[in-house]
């Protein structure tokens, strides 16, 4: 009996977390919508590297990035895991410092963007060239905020290799070219309702998204008193007159009255739906 007791809370509790996060949206699953502008950046999904190298006596610094915007980094089993960014790492900077012949050092591991602070900002424009920013953040390293600064160019010919801009310590900044960077037109997916005015269906879904999730917090929140009462009143009904079974069901009475009464409200509603006639049968005729 005691454990039933005990597991009741903590099924709340679990469908509660469940529902909870059925509703989170995934921090950054490729799809991106500027203004009405929507981009389909799922083609990229894959690992990408860029690098660049610095001339500094009596030294060669050799600057690598490997990134994924779509996904995590894989953790690789043939590099050290202190040579490596941590899981959950969508952009790494390994600098490796090289000198004549001597093995290789690598000087700094640098997640430039995280999965879990990844807090993506965008902005699209035409000009000078059709891109897409984003820019992705990261952890601290060495006293300074990380970020990803990526520009991607729209280039409905092929995907280019992505281009190493510059590293100010804190900002990578890194220029692409792809047909992701092209912005989505709404008239290439087949019609949600039969086609129709493109400009105006962006932003209809965006608003029948926002009602959705809205019309979802009321009934989990409703959903979540209505446990809170069951559960509250079970262990009342528990406590206090040391229940068991459906004796434990709080105002048991009332709610297998419901489905009569409920019954009651129908057949009155279909009654009163039914010709006036039957009013003026029988009855007192007022004289
Ligand atoms: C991102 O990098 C581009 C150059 O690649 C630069 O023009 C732009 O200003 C940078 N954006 C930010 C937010 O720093």
């Amino acid at each position: 009996m005691i454990t039933r007791r005990r597991a009741f809370p903590f099924f709340i509790l679990t469908l509660a977390s469940i529902l909870a996060n059925a509703d989170d949206t995934t921090p950054f699953d490729c799809h991106v919508t500027v203004g009405d502008v929507t981009f389909d950046l799922t083609s990229l999904d894959r690992e990408y590297p860029a690098s660049r190298t610095r001339s500094t006596p009596p030294t060669t610094m050799f600057d690598s990035l490997t990134f994924n915007i779509c996904n995590d980094l894989k953790i690789q089993s043939d590099v050290a895991e202190k040579d490596q960014c941590p899981t959950g790492t969508r952009a790494c900077l390994t600098k490796t410092n090289q000198k004549n012949n001597e093995p290789d050092r690598i000087v700094a591991v640098i997640p430039l963007a995280q999965t879990k602070i990844l807090d993506p900002k965008y902005s699209a424009s035409a000009s000078p060239m059709k891109h897409l920013s984003m820019l992705f953040n990261g952890p601290t390293y060495a006293l300074r905020p990380q970020s990803l600064n990526l520009t991607l160019f729209c280039d409905s010919e092929g995907i280019s290799e992505p281009k190493f801009v510059g590293y100010d310590g804190s900002q990578l900044d890194l220029e692409w070219s792809a047909p992701a960077g092209c912005a989505v037109i709404e008239g290439d997916k087949p019609p949600p309702n039969g086609g129709g005015n493109n400009d105006g269906d962006g932003s209809k879904n965006r608003e029948q998204k926002d009602v959705g999730s809205g019309v979802g917090w009321f009934f989990l929140v409703l959903f979540l008193a209505f446990m809170a009462y069951l559960g509250l009143g079970a262990y009342f009904n528990y406590s206090t007159y040391g229940a068991r079974g459906a004796d434990l069901i709080p105002h048991r009475d009332f709610w297998k009255e419901v489905p009569y009464m409920l019954a009651d409200v129908l057949s009155h509603l279909c009654s009163s739906v039914r010709p006036r006639r039957t009013a003026s049968r029988g009855g007192y005729i007022s004289v």
